[in-house]
């Protein structure tokens, strides 16, 4: 009998163990709830997707207590238009009272949050948009998703330094495009390399045709392309459809145009296309193997950026409320989210204590049919630029 219970509670103390989020506070205490806001429908549907599938499976490896508060996970559909996000935002914090607000699949959705996470001192983890002021709309914006002159600038200088001396910019227009462009084109031009053209497309519904003319027309070594994910496959299929590929005009571009969730549909015309990103499903470390074979087992799809941005979110709240040991706090919280390190799926990340944004490695990959793999296409790396900073940031 003794022994029995001597094992019981062996095993009792090697599950506490095995989850480092354990038991702290009173069982009692009130859930830590987090307010999710994404695009589950509509043009930006496949972020929400892969953000909610990502924080799903993090409680599901991570468990759903930390420091002995109970986790609840809310997410709500703004479609991607930015007063359904606002509405959505200030019921979490006046109805729901929620600990965390998390999501935003675009930047004009951030930004339309962000005087509600200051009014009420909610910490507001940015895990998609990616235009480099979002972070200075609130103190109380986090990011762990990426900004568009961290990979911008990557691809400009790789571009520059093989042989490419013209390019045409071809980006959404909005305030991802517009860093896109900007940072590329300084970057581009410090390397030697001239910018013919710059065009800009709608964000909303767009027709790539009259644009892709327009590059076909101005004849540059190489255009560089920003989409949001989940315009990639249509742009590609005009790219291709209108000869393009086939032009000697290059491709390249930030890995949102050649984005995981899209990149098997897309198909043999993305092969060769040299992009800069902060993540790729085949990214060789254990870690991120691991979490591939993990998401794909739950979801039966391919995590892309926007799915590791959604479960780093995770990491960071999980590690925060600990740090806390479970009393949470909108500013108690934000100190022990600024200057968190830890290794993600995508490498090592750093949330800047000062910008309260994300310093990671940026990769220079090119997609290739990987035989290994499934046979299937990905975006392999084979350079890095390690510790990025937001280069809009750095003084
Ligand atoms: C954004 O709206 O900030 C955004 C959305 C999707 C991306 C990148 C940036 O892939």
């Amino acid at each position: 009998m003794e022994r029995r219970q001597a094992l019981h509670a062996l095993a009792g103390s090697a599950v506490v163990a095995a989850l480092p989020f354990g038991r702290a506070h009173g069982a009692d205490a009130a859930p830590f709830k987090i307010g999710f806001i994404l695009p589950m429908t509509g043009q930006s549907a496949s972020t929400g997707k892969q953000i909610e599938a990502a924080a799903k499976l993090w409680m599901a490896q991570n468990g759903s207590s930390v420091a002995g508060r109970k986790i609840e996970m809310i997410i709500k559909d703004d479609a991607g238009v930015a007063d359904t996000t606002r509405r959505i935002a200030q019921e979490y914090v006046v109805n729901d009272k929620v600990d965390v607000l998390a999501g935003f699949g675009l930047t004009p959705l951030a930004f339309a949050t962000a005087p509600i996470a200051t009014q009420s001192k909610t910490p507001m983890v940015v895990t998609a948009a990616a235009t480099s002021a979002i972070t200075e709309q609130s103190p109380y914006i986090v990011r762990t998703s990426f900004t568009l002159p961290q990979v911008s600038v990557s691809i400009a200088e790789w571009a520059g330094k093989h042989g490419i001396k013209n390019v045409v910019t071809f980006v959404a227009d909005y305030g991802p495009g517009i860093d896109a462009e900007k940072f590329f084109k300084s970057q581009f031009l410090l390397n030697g390399g001239k910018v013919t053209g710059e065009i800009r497309s709608p964000l909303r519904s767009p027709d790539f045709a009259p644009f892709l003319q327009k590059v076909a027309d101005l004849k540059p070594d190489a255009v560089f392309v920003f989409l949001p994910s989940g315009q990639g496959a249509a742009f590609m299929k005009q790219f291709g459809e209108r000869g393009l590929d086939k032009s000697g005009i290059k491709l390249i571009a930030t890995g949102d145009v050649v984005d995981d969730d899209q990149l098997n549909d897309i198909g043999d015309v993305a092969l060769g296309v040299v992009n800069s990103h902060h993540y790729s499903a085949a990214h060789p470390s254990a870690m991120n193997k691991k979490f591939v074979a993990a998401f794909e087992a739950a979801s039966k799809f391919r995590p892309n950026f926007m799915a590791v941005a959604g479960y780093d979110g995770m990491h960071l709240i999980y590690n925060a409320l600990a740090t806390t040991k479970g009393a949470g706090g909108g500013d108690a919280l934000l100190a022990a989210m600024k200057g968190q390190i830890f290794e993600s799926p995508r490498g090592q990340i750093l949330i800047d204590a000062q910008t309260r944004d994300i310093v990671q490695d940026v990769y220079i990959r090119k997609v290739e049919r990987v035989a290994a793999m499934g046979n299937q296409l990905y975006n392999v790396e084979f350079d890095v630029q390690k510790a990025v900073k937001d280069p809009a940031k750095v003084k």
